[in-house]
Protein backbone atom coordinates (compact mmCIF):
# COMPACT_ATOMS: atom_id res chain seq x y z
CA UNK A 1 0.00 0.00 0.00
CA UNK A 2 1.35 3.63 -1.44
CA UNK A 3 0.46 5.33 2.02
CA UNK A 4 2.15 2.78 4.38
CA UNK A 5 5.67 3.32 2.46
CA UNK A 6 6.80 7.27 3.30
CA UNK A 7 5.65 6.81 7.13
CA UNK A 8 6.21 4.59 9.76
CA UNK A 9 2.67 4.14 11.84
CA UNK A 10 2.79 4.08 15.47
CA UNK A 11 0.52 1.06 15.99
CA UNK A 12 -1.04 0.60 19.55
CA UNK A 13 -0.91 -2.88 20.84
CA UNK A 14 -3.38 -3.34 23.41
CA UNK A 15 -3.15 -6.86 25.38
CA UNK A 16 -4.15 -8.40 28.58
CA UNK A 17 -7.79 -7.55 28.94
CA UNK A 18 -10.29 -8.75 31.71
CA UNK A 19 -11.54 -11.91 30.62
CA UNK A 20 -10.72 -15.42 31.38
CA UNK A 21 -8.82 -15.13 28.03
CA UNK A 22 -6.11 -13.05 29.36
CA UNK A 23 -3.21 -14.98 29.67
CA UNK A 24 -3.65 -16.20 26.23
CA UNK A 25 -3.67 -12.32 25.27
CA UNK A 26 -0.12 -11.79 26.56
CA UNK A 27 0.85 -14.87 24.37
CA UNK A 28 -0.95 -13.87 21.21
CA UNK A 29 0.44 -9.98 21.93
CA UNK A 30 4.24 -11.50 22.16
CA UNK A 31 3.97 -12.86 19.20
CA UNK A 32 2.50 -9.86 17.33
CA UNK A 33 5.05 -8.00 18.50
CA UNK A 34 7.62 -10.08 17.56
CA UNK A 35 6.70 -10.59 14.01
CA UNK A 36 5.09 -7.06 12.99
CA UNK A 37 7.14 -5.05 10.40
CA UNK A 38 9.00 -2.79 11.88
CA UNK A 39 10.13 -1.17 8.58
CA UNK A 40 6.42 -0.14 8.55
CA UNK A 41 4.68 0.36 12.29
CA UNK A 42 6.56 1.51 15.36
CA UNK A 43 5.14 -0.64 18.70
CA UNK A 44 3.02 1.20 21.37
CA UNK A 45 2.46 -1.20 23.97
CA UNK A 46 -0.45 -0.95 26.14
CA UNK A 47 -1.24 -3.75 28.88
CA UNK A 48 -4.71 -3.55 30.66
CA UNK A 49 -4.62 -5.25 33.67
CA UNK A 50 -7.31 -7.46 35.06
CA UNK A 51 -8.40 -4.80 36.93
CA UNK A 52 -9.25 -3.37 33.43
CA UNK A 53 -6.61 -0.40 34.44
CA UNK A 54 -4.62 0.36 31.19
CA UNK A 55 -0.52 0.48 31.98
CA UNK A 56 2.02 1.62 29.19
CA UNK A 57 4.90 -0.76 28.81
CA UNK A 58 8.36 -0.20 28.25
CA UNK A 59 9.36 -1.10 24.77
CA UNK A 60 11.13 -4.72 24.56
CA UNK A 61 14.66 -5.47 22.33
CA UNK A 62 12.96 -7.66 19.23
CA UNK A 63 15.29 -10.31 20.12
CA UNK A 64 14.13 -10.35 23.58
CA UNK A 65 10.63 -10.63 23.35
CA UNK A 66 9.37 -13.72 25.34
CA UNK A 67 6.84 -16.00 24.71
CA UNK A 68 4.06 -14.26 27.01
CA UNK A 69 4.15 -10.21 27.51
CA UNK A 70 4.92 -9.44 31.21
CA UNK A 71 2.55 -6.28 32.68
CA UNK A 72 4.88 -4.34 34.58
CA UNK A 73 3.90 -1.07 36.36
CA UNK A 74 3.80 2.19 34.72
CA UNK A 75 1.93 5.46 33.69
CA UNK A 76 -1.67 4.73 33.69
CA UNK A 77 -2.85 5.74 30.08
CA UNK A 78 -6.45 5.99 28.66
CA UNK A 79 -8.64 6.87 25.61
CA UNK A 80 -10.55 9.75 25.63
CA UNK A 81 -14.46 8.94 24.54
CA UNK A 82 -13.52 11.56 22.00
CA UNK A 83 -11.10 12.49 19.92
CA UNK A 84 -7.68 14.19 21.16
CA UNK A 85 -4.95 15.28 18.91
CA UNK A 86 -6.65 15.49 15.96
CA UNK A 87 -8.46 12.21 15.98
CA UNK A 88 -5.88 9.36 17.39
CA UNK A 89 -3.83 9.24 20.75
CA UNK A 90 -3.64 8.02 23.92
CA UNK A 91 -4.46 10.29 27.20
CA UNK A 92 -2.15 9.80 30.30
CA UNK A 93 -4.23 10.12 33.60
CA UNK A 94 -1.99 11.91 35.64
CA UNK A 95 -1.76 14.45 32.95
CA UNK A 96 -4.50 14.58 30.62
CA UNK A 97 -3.15 17.52 28.49
CA UNK A 98 -0.28 15.04 27.98
CA UNK A 99 -1.16 12.82 24.50
CA UNK A 100 0.73 10.04 22.73
CA UNK A 101 -0.52 10.05 19.40
CA UNK A 102 -1.42 6.65 17.82
CA UNK A 103 -2.19 5.42 14.23
CA UNK A 104 -3.62 2.11 14.61
CA UNK A 105 -4.70 -0.09 17.71
CA UNK A 106 -4.38 -3.97 17.32
CA UNK A 107 -6.75 -5.12 20.43
CA UNK A 108 -4.79 -8.14 20.54
CA UNK A 109 -7.05 -9.81 23.27
CA UNK A 110 -10.33 -12.27 23.49
CA UNK A 111 -13.13 -12.60 25.22
CA UNK A 112 -15.67 -10.51 27.36
CA UNK A 113 -14.86 -6.39 27.28
CA UNK A 114 -12.04 -7.78 24.47
CA UNK A 115 -14.17 -9.21 21.61
CA UNK A 116 -17.70 -8.34 22.41
CA UNK A 117 -18.22 -4.70 20.79
CA UNK A 118 -17.55 -3.31 24.47
CA UNK A 119 -14.02 -2.18 23.50
CA UNK A 120 -14.72 -1.24 19.84
CA UNK A 121 -17.10 0.94 20.95
CA UNK A 122 -14.40 3.37 22.95
CA UNK A 123 -12.63 2.59 19.80
CA UNK A 124 -15.29 4.58 17.51
CA UNK A 125 -15.77 6.91 20.42
CA UNK A 126 -12.12 7.78 20.37
CA UNK A 127 -12.42 7.90 16.96
CA UNK A 128 -9.40 5.53 16.22
CA UNK A 129 -8.64 2.96 13.58
CA UNK A 130 -8.74 -0.47 14.85
CA UNK A 131 -7.95 -3.56 13.70
CA UNK A 132 -10.91 -6.17 13.42
CA UNK A 133 -15.12 -6.45 13.55
CA UNK A 134 -17.11 -3.06 14.24
CA UNK A 135 -19.24 -2.69 17.37
CA UNK A 136 -22.24 -4.88 15.59
CA UNK A 137 -20.28 -7.91 14.20
CA UNK A 138 -17.80 -7.79 17.43
CA UNK A 139 -20.90 -7.88 19.85
CA UNK A 140 -23.47 -10.04 18.00
CA UNK A 141 -20.51 -12.86 17.07
CA UNK A 142 -19.97 -12.91 20.64
CA UNK A 143 -23.75 -13.88 21.36
CA UNK A 144 -23.66 -17.21 20.25
CA UNK A 145 -27.85 -16.89 20.28
CA UNK A 146 -28.02 -13.67 18.30
CA UNK A 147 -25.58 -15.23 15.83
CA UNK A 148 -27.57 -18.26 15.33
CA UNK A 149 -30.49 -16.20 14.13
CA UNK A 150 -28.16 -13.86 12.00
CA UNK A 151 -26.93 -17.43 10.21
CA UNK A 152 -30.51 -18.39 9.91
CA UNK A 153 -31.73 -16.15 7.59
CA UNK A 154 -28.68 -15.57 5.84
CA UNK A 155 -29.49 -19.33 4.88
CA UNK A 156 -26.78 -21.11 6.53
CA UNK A 157 -27.18 -24.63 8.10
CA UNK A 158 -26.75 -24.80 11.87
CA UNK A 159 -27.11 -27.02 14.69
CA UNK A 160 -30.96 -27.51 15.77
CA UNK A 161 -31.35 -25.50 19.21
CA UNK A 162 -33.61 -23.83 22.26
CA UNK A 163 -33.34 -20.75 23.85
CA UNK A 164 -33.79 -21.09 27.86
CA UNK A 165 -34.16 -17.99 30.17
CA UNK A 166 -34.09 -18.52 33.57
CA UNK A 167 -37.87 -18.60 34.25
CA UNK A 168 -38.45 -21.26 32.10
CA UNK A 169 -39.57 -24.81 33.32
CA UNK A 170 -36.80 -27.33 32.64
CA UNK A 171 -39.37 -29.45 31.61
CA UNK A 172 -40.40 -27.17 28.72
CA UNK A 173 -37.47 -25.88 27.07
CA UNK A 174 -36.20 -29.22 25.42
CA UNK A 175 -38.78 -28.95 22.65
CA UNK A 176 -38.29 -31.80 20.13
CA UNK A 177 -34.46 -31.52 21.27
CA UNK A 178 -34.12 -35.28 22.88
CA UNK A 179 -30.42 -35.75 23.86
CA UNK A 180 -27.67 -35.64 24.25
CA UNK A 181 -27.67 -32.31 23.88
CA UNK A 182 -25.31 -29.33 24.31
CA UNK A 183 -25.83 -26.83 26.66
CA UNK A 184 -24.14 -23.36 26.90
CA UNK A 185 -24.24 -20.06 28.23
CA UNK A 186 -25.10 -17.57 25.50
CA UNK A 187 -22.16 -15.43 25.58
CA UNK A 188 -19.03 -17.10 27.25
CA UNK A 189 -15.77 -18.77 25.64
CA UNK A 190 -13.33 -21.42 25.95
CA UNK A 191 -15.99 -23.71 26.58
CA UNK A 192 -16.36 -22.29 30.23
CA UNK A 193 -20.15 -23.35 31.13
CA UNK A 194 -20.75 -25.89 28.33
CA UNK A 195 -21.97 -29.19 29.05
CA UNK A 196 -22.45 -32.22 26.98
CA UNK A 197 -25.97 -33.98 29.19
CA UNK A 198 -26.63 -37.13 28.16
CA UNK A 199 -30.28 -38.07 29.84
CA UNK A 200 -32.89 -35.88 31.00
CA UNK A 201 -31.54 -36.76 35.15
CA UNK A 202 -28.57 -33.99 33.73
CA UNK A 203 -30.18 -31.17 32.23
CA UNK A 204 -31.33 -29.26 35.20
CA UNK A 205 -27.56 -28.97 37.28
CA UNK A 206 -26.00 -28.13 33.80
CA UNK A 207 -28.66 -25.58 33.10
CA UNK A 208 -27.47 -24.27 36.73
CA UNK A 209 -24.49 -23.79 36.18
CA UNK A 210 -24.70 -22.10 32.72
CA UNK A 211 -26.78 -19.74 33.82
CA UNK A 212 -23.94 -18.89 36.33
CA UNK A 213 -22.31 -17.21 33.12
CA UNK A 214 -25.30 -16.11 31.39
CA UNK A 215 -29.16 -15.30 31.94
CA UNK A 216 -30.01 -16.91 28.04
CA UNK A 217 -28.86 -20.19 28.05
CA UNK A 218 -28.36 -22.27 24.24
CA UNK A 219 -29.54 -25.91 23.98
CA UNK A 220 -28.21 -27.81 21.04
CA UNK A 221 -28.99 -30.99 19.76
CA UNK A 222 -25.33 -33.03 20.10
CA UNK A 223 -24.37 -34.33 16.74
CA UNK A 224 -21.16 -36.30 16.29
CA UNK A 225 -18.72 -34.21 14.58
CA UNK A 226 -15.11 -33.70 13.30
CA UNK A 227 -13.98 -29.85 13.90
CA UNK A 228 -13.37 -27.79 10.79
CA UNK A 229 -12.05 -24.23 10.94
CA UNK A 230 -11.01 -21.30 8.33
CA UNK A 231 -9.39 -18.26 8.47
CA UNK A 232 -11.23 -15.13 6.77
CA UNK A 233 -9.41 -12.02 6.04
CA UNK A 234 -10.53 -8.99 4.73
CA UNK A 235 -7.52 -7.66 2.26
CA UNK A 236 -6.67 -3.88 2.16
CA UNK A 237 -7.35 -2.22 -1.22
CA UNK A 238 -10.18 -4.38 -2.90
CA UNK A 239 -11.46 -5.30 -0.31
CA UNK A 240 -12.08 -8.47 -0.94
CA UNK A 241 -12.63 -11.33 1.74
CA UNK A 242 -10.06 -13.74 0.88
CA UNK A 243 -10.85 -17.23 2.70
CA UNK A 244 -8.24 -19.93 4.03
CA UNK A 245 -7.73 -23.57 3.31
CA UNK A 246 -10.07 -25.19 5.90
CA UNK A 247 -7.95 -26.71 9.07
CA UNK A 248 -9.17 -29.43 11.53
CA UNK A 249 -8.82 -29.55 15.05
CA UNK A 250 -9.05 -33.48 16.16
CA UNK A 251 -9.95 -33.28 19.50
CA UNK A 252 -8.99 -36.44 21.69
CA UNK A 253 -11.55 -35.43 24.84
CA UNK A 254 -15.51 -36.33 23.94
CA UNK A 255 -15.56 -32.62 23.11
CA UNK A 256 -13.86 -29.53 22.66
CA UNK A 257 -14.22 -28.92 26.24
CA UNK A 258 -11.95 -25.95 28.45
CA UNK A 259 -9.49 -29.03 29.74
CA UNK A 260 -8.93 -30.21 25.74
CA UNK A 261 -8.84 -26.84 25.24
CA UNK A 262 -6.00 -25.40 27.88
CA UNK A 263 -4.91 -28.52 30.42
CA UNK A 264 -3.93 -31.08 27.98
CA UNK A 265 -1.31 -30.47 26.03
CA UNK A 266 -2.90 -33.18 23.91
CA UNK A 267 -6.51 -32.04 24.09
CA UNK A 268 -6.17 -31.46 20.23
CA UNK A 269 -4.20 -32.03 17.39
CA UNK A 270 -4.36 -29.87 14.15
CA UNK A 271 -4.54 -30.86 11.08
CA UNK A 272 -3.56 -28.50 8.26
CA UNK A 273 -5.05 -28.97 5.62
CA UNK A 274 -7.95 -30.64 6.73
CA UNK A 275 -7.97 -34.35 5.50
CA UNK A 276 -11.19 -33.86 3.51
CA UNK A 277 -12.35 -33.58 -0.02
CA UNK A 278 -11.96 -30.48 -2.85
CA UNK A 279 -15.61 -30.32 -2.85
CA UNK A 280 -15.53 -30.72 1.15
CA UNK A 281 -13.08 -27.65 1.51
CA UNK A 282 -15.15 -25.72 -1.49
CA UNK A 283 -18.48 -26.03 0.66
CA UNK A 284 -16.74 -25.25 3.74
CA UNK A 285 -14.99 -22.30 2.32
CA UNK A 286 -18.98 -20.49 1.10
CA UNK A 287 -20.20 -21.06 4.15
CA UNK A 288 -17.15 -18.91 5.83
CA UNK A 289 -17.39 -16.89 3.85
CA UNK A 290 -21.24 -16.33 4.14
CA UNK A 291 -20.64 -16.60 7.61
CA UNK A 292 -18.52 -13.03 7.81
CA UNK A 293 -20.61 -11.46 5.37
CA UNK A 294 -23.85 -12.12 7.52
CA UNK A 295 -22.69 -11.00 10.66
CA UNK A 296 -20.92 -7.70 8.40
CA UNK A 297 -17.27 -8.57 9.92
CA UNK A 298 -14.29 -6.53 9.27
CA UNK A 299 -10.88 -7.08 9.25
CA UNK A 300 -10.67 -10.97 10.46
CA UNK A 301 -12.53 -13.95 11.70
CA UNK A 302 -12.36 -17.57 12.83
CA UNK A 303 -15.22 -19.77 11.63
CA UNK A 304 -15.64 -23.14 12.98
CA UNK A 305 -17.49 -25.75 11.56
CA UNK A 306 -19.15 -29.19 12.27
CA UNK A 307 -18.72 -31.24 9.95
CA UNK A 308 -21.99 -34.00 10.74
CA UNK A 309 -20.85 -37.32 10.71
CA UNK A 310 -24.16 -38.44 10.39
CA UNK A 311 -25.34 -36.54 7.30
CA UNK A 312 -22.07 -35.60 5.72
CA UNK A 313 -22.93 -32.14 5.42
CA UNK A 314 -21.10 -28.96 7.42
CA UNK A 315 -23.71 -26.88 10.14
CA UNK A 316 -21.96 -23.31 11.08
CA UNK A 317 -21.08 -23.44 15.07
CA UNK A 318 -19.33 -20.23 15.13
CA UNK A 319 -17.79 -17.21 14.39
CA UNK A 320 -14.48 -15.54 16.53
CA UNK A 321 -14.07 -12.00 15.70
CA UNK A 322 -10.54 -12.00 17.86
CA UNK A 323 -9.34 -15.80 17.18
CA UNK A 324 -6.36 -16.78 19.13
CA UNK A 325 -3.47 -15.22 17.27
CA UNK A 326 -0.20 -16.61 18.54
CA UNK A 327 1.84 -17.55 15.45
CA UNK A 328 1.07 -21.12 16.07
CA UNK A 329 -2.49 -20.15 17.04
CA UNK A 330 -5.09 -22.18 13.99
CA UNK A 331 -6.29 -18.67 12.90
CA UNK A 332 -2.27 -17.55 11.65
CA UNK A 333 -1.73 -21.09 10.55
CA UNK A 334 -4.54 -21.10 8.57
CA UNK A 335 -3.46 -18.16 6.66
CA UNK A 336 0.05 -19.18 6.47
CA UNK A 337 -0.99 -22.61 5.15
CA UNK A 338 -2.64 -20.95 2.31
CA UNK A 339 0.11 -18.67 1.21
CA UNK A 340 -0.23 -15.14 3.75
CA UNK A 341 2.30 -15.43 6.45
CA UNK A 342 2.38 -14.37 9.84
CA UNK A 343 4.49 -10.42 9.57
CA UNK A 344 2.13 -10.22 6.10
CA UNK A 345 -0.92 -10.95 8.06
CA UNK A 346 -0.22 -8.50 10.44
CA UNK A 347 0.40 -5.56 7.75
CA UNK A 348 -2.81 -6.63 6.03
CA UNK A 349 -4.89 -6.54 9.11
CA UNK A 350 -3.18 -2.80 10.24
CA UNK A 351 -3.94 -1.33 6.07
CA UNK A 352 -7.47 -2.92 6.34
CA UNK A 353 -8.05 -1.37 10.02
CA UNK A 354 -6.39 2.19 8.34
CA UNK A 355 -8.42 1.93 5.19
CA UNK A 356 -11.68 1.27 6.88
CA UNK A 357 -11.66 4.29 9.57
CA UNK A 358 -10.76 6.11 6.35
CA UNK A 359 -13.77 5.01 4.79
CA UNK A 360 -15.91 5.38 7.98
CA UNK A 361 -14.70 9.16 8.87
CA UNK A 362 -16.35 10.10 4.77
CA UNK A 363 -19.41 9.39 6.24
CA UNK A 364 -22.20 12.22 7.10
CA UNK A 365 -22.50 11.94 11.15
CA UNK A 366 -24.43 15.10 12.06
CA UNK A 367 -27.70 16.35 10.50
CA UNK A 368 -28.55 19.35 10.33
CA UNK A 369 -32.25 20.65 10.15
CA UNK A 370 -32.47 22.58 7.75
CA UNK A 371 -34.58 26.21 8.82
CA UNK A 372 -36.81 27.42 6.53
N1 LIG B 1 -24.13 -29.19 18.92
C1 LIG B 1 -22.94 -29.75 19.17
N2 LIG B 1 -22.67 -31.02 18.79
C2 LIG B 1 -21.46 -31.58 19.03
N3 LIG B 1 -20.45 -30.97 19.68
C3 LIG B 1 -20.67 -29.71 20.12
C4 LIG B 1 -21.91 -29.03 19.88
N4 LIG B 1 -21.83 -27.80 20.41
C5 LIG B 1 -20.60 -27.70 20.96
N5 LIG B 1 -19.91 -28.85 20.80
C6 LIG B 1 -18.55 -29.10 21.32
O1 LIG B 1 -18.26 -28.16 22.35
C7 LIG B 1 -17.18 -27.30 21.99
C8 LIG B 1 -17.41 -25.89 22.55
O2 LIG B 1 -18.61 -25.34 22.04
P1 LIG B 1 -18.65 -23.89 21.38
O3 LIG B 1 -17.60 -23.78 20.32
O4 LIG B 1 -20.04 -23.63 20.95
O5 LIG B 1 -18.36 -22.91 22.59
P2 LIG B 1 -17.01 -22.20 23.03
O6 LIG B 1 -15.87 -22.95 22.47
O7 LIG B 1 -17.10 -21.98 24.48
O8 LIG B 1 -16.97 -20.83 22.36
P3 LIG B 1 -15.66 -20.05 21.92
O9 LIG B 1 -15.05 -20.85 20.80
O10 LIG B 1 -16.22 -18.74 21.53
O11 LIG B 1 -14.71 -20.01 23.07
C9 LIG B 1 -17.12 -27.41 20.47
O12 LIG B 1 -15.84 -27.10 19.96
C10 LIG B 1 -17.49 -28.88 20.26
O13 LIG B 1 -16.40 -29.72 20.57
MG1 LIG C 1 -15.67 -22.90 20.12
Amino acid sequence: MSFMKNTKKRALLLFGGRSGEHEVSLRSAASVLKFMDRNLFEPVLVAIEKSGRWVLQPEIPVDRIPASLPIVSGEEVYLAPYPKSGGSALSFAADSKKTLSIDVVFPVMHGTFCEDGTLQGLFELAEVPYVGCGVLASSVGMDKVFAKRAFETAGIPITPYRVATKDMEPGSVMGELGFPCFVKPANSGSSVGVHKVKKRADLEDALFDAFKYDTVVLIEKALTVREIELAVLELPGTGEIWVSQPGELKVNHEFYSYEAKYLDENGAVPLLPAPISPEQAEEAKRMAKAAFQALQCSGMARVDLFLDQATGGFVLNEINTLPGFTSISMYPKMCEHSGIPYPTLITRLFETAIERHQKRSELVRDFVIPTS
